[in-house]
């Protein structure tokens, strides 16, 4: 015989909430699976590279426009507002941007050379199938809503991360911009007029920011701290400040064959020094330190460089670190000659933590994850109230063709930010949120 005995404890009012939850967000990810899977499907093969399976979606390349042309076909269909901005965003609106305090989510869509699938799409990927699930469920009304692909998030092709988003906050110098190169000498200028998109009007874009009520980016982990735990989705704290250098050592070209090792004028050992230089101090300071690009002249296996470009990527977990950490590689550079141009450089972000701790209550306890990546959301977080969601990666491997996200794991993203956005859509428009003042904390 079975059935409750007396003095039996059915579940606490505490533990059938949390089952109600889970069910609600089962149920939106259920019904966002069909949709996912269709986008995620289309935009798979767009730049992926047959020899190596990576990703070589480079701003304003053909392999862009896809992607690009991608994004427009998905905001009509649904039929969103589209625009492209004057920094060359784009954007997706549903209901009228004019009336402000919007809810902004999305992510970029280029990539590294090589990229995995997963950083960058999946958060603009996830924003439309959250736009889809809102819609069924009858949660849009309140807020505008907006879907946005920010362009050159990597700096894969111009050198400076995060470029669409620094323009229109202001952080980048729009001429500057402009006059950028790409390896074969073409402007971000040129490139983006044989794209199609007039340069001039680039630049910080107060009426667009003035719109933005919050921004969150769902965006796949790029580690593997949510591996193991019961939790698929976590909550982004922090992002390490970081930055780019570039380090020129020049040299004399000679004969490999003919050239004493005394009379070398050789920029390749003083190149070779700094890498390890930067590899102990990187360790030794609990900060990272990457060489991952480099240029030779004239590139000749017999012939001594006249020229050697390296591309430094530093980051620490404080801006003082940070500091110690370039300055001792730049004099071991400097001793070899080089000359060191900054590039590109992010403070330390913490996101605003009233809206955290919101987001973290939502989902349940979601885990708060703190990043040494960068994020477009790191940089509008300096203008407004903004949040990240990251979906675990059971590898932790990024900026990869290994990179990967099971698909349970990433509706759980979709039903994640359904959840959220219902959520900040139900807020009273007349009361926009505050950005958190004070010095950042970090966690
Ligand atoms: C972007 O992914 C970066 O952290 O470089
Ligand atoms: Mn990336
Ligand atoms: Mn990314």
């Amino acid at each position: 015989m079975t059935g409750a005995r007396p003095g039996d404890a059915g579940p606490g009012p505490a533990e059938a909430a949390a089952q109600a939850a889970k069910q609600a967000a089962d149920e939106v990810a259920a019904e966002a699976a069909d949709d996912f899977r269709r986008m995620w499907r289309d935009l798979l093969p767009v730049g992926r590279n047959a020899a190596t399976g990576g990703y070589r979606r480079h701003a304003w390349t053909p392999a862009d426009a896809d992607c690009r042309a991608w994004f427009e076909r998905e905001a009509r269909d649904r039929g969103l507002w589209y625009e492209a901005d004057r920094n060359g965003n784009q954007w997706a609106w549903l209901g009228d941007p004019a009336d402000g305090n919007a809810v902004v989510t999305g992510s970029h869509l280029d990539s590294v050379p090589d990229g995995g699938a997963y950083d960058g799409p999946l958060g603009v990927v996830s924003a439309f199938a959250a736009v889809d699930a809102l819609r069924r469920r009858g949660a849009v009304a309140g807020r505008p809503l907006a879907v946005v692909n920010f362009t050159e998030e990597e700096g894969a092709r111009f050198g400076v991360a995060c470029l669409g988003s620094r323009l229109m906050t202001g952080v980048a110098d729009p001429a500057a911009a402009r006059a950028l190169t790409d390896s074969g000498g073409v402007t971000l200028a040129e490139a983006m007029e044989r794209a199609g998109h007039d340069p001039s009007a680039l630049g910080r874009d107060d009426e667009r920011l003035a719109r933005v009520g919050v921004f969150v980016e769902l965006h796949v982990e790029q580690g593997r701290r949510l591996a193991g735990t019961p939790h698929p989705v976590g909550v982004g704290s922090a992002i390490w400040p970081h930055g780019r250098w570039r380090l020129d050592f020049p040299g004399v070209a000679d004969h490999a064959g003919t050239t004493l090792m005394e009379d070398r004028r050789d920029p390749m050992p003083g190149y070779a020094a700094t890498v390890l230089a930067a590899r102990e101090s990187a360790t030794r300071m609990g900060g990272l330190a990457t060489f991952g690009r480099l240029r030779v002249a004239p590139n000749g296996t017999n012939a001594i460089a006249s020229l050697v470009t390296a591309w430094l990527d530093c980051r620490a977990p404080d801006a003082d670190t940070l500091e110690d950490l370039v300055a001792g590689i730049a004099a071991v550079a400097e001793a070899a000659g080089a000359e060191i141009t900054a590039e590109s450089g992010t403070p330390l972000v913490t996101f605003d933590r009233p809206l955290r701790v919101r987001l973290a209550r939502i989902l349940g306890g979601a885990p708060p994850l703190p990043t040494g990546a960068g994020h477009d959301a790191g940089v509008l977080a300096s203008a407004v109230p903004t949040a990240m969601l990251f979906v675990r990666n059971p590898t932790g491997v990024s900026h990869s063709p290994h990179e990967h996200a099971e698909e349970a794991d990433c509706l759980a993203g979709v039903s994640a930010l359904t959840r959220v956005l219902t959520d900040l859509l139900a807020d009273d428009p007349s009361e926009p949120a505050q950005c958190e003042p004070g010095p950042p904390g970090g966690s």
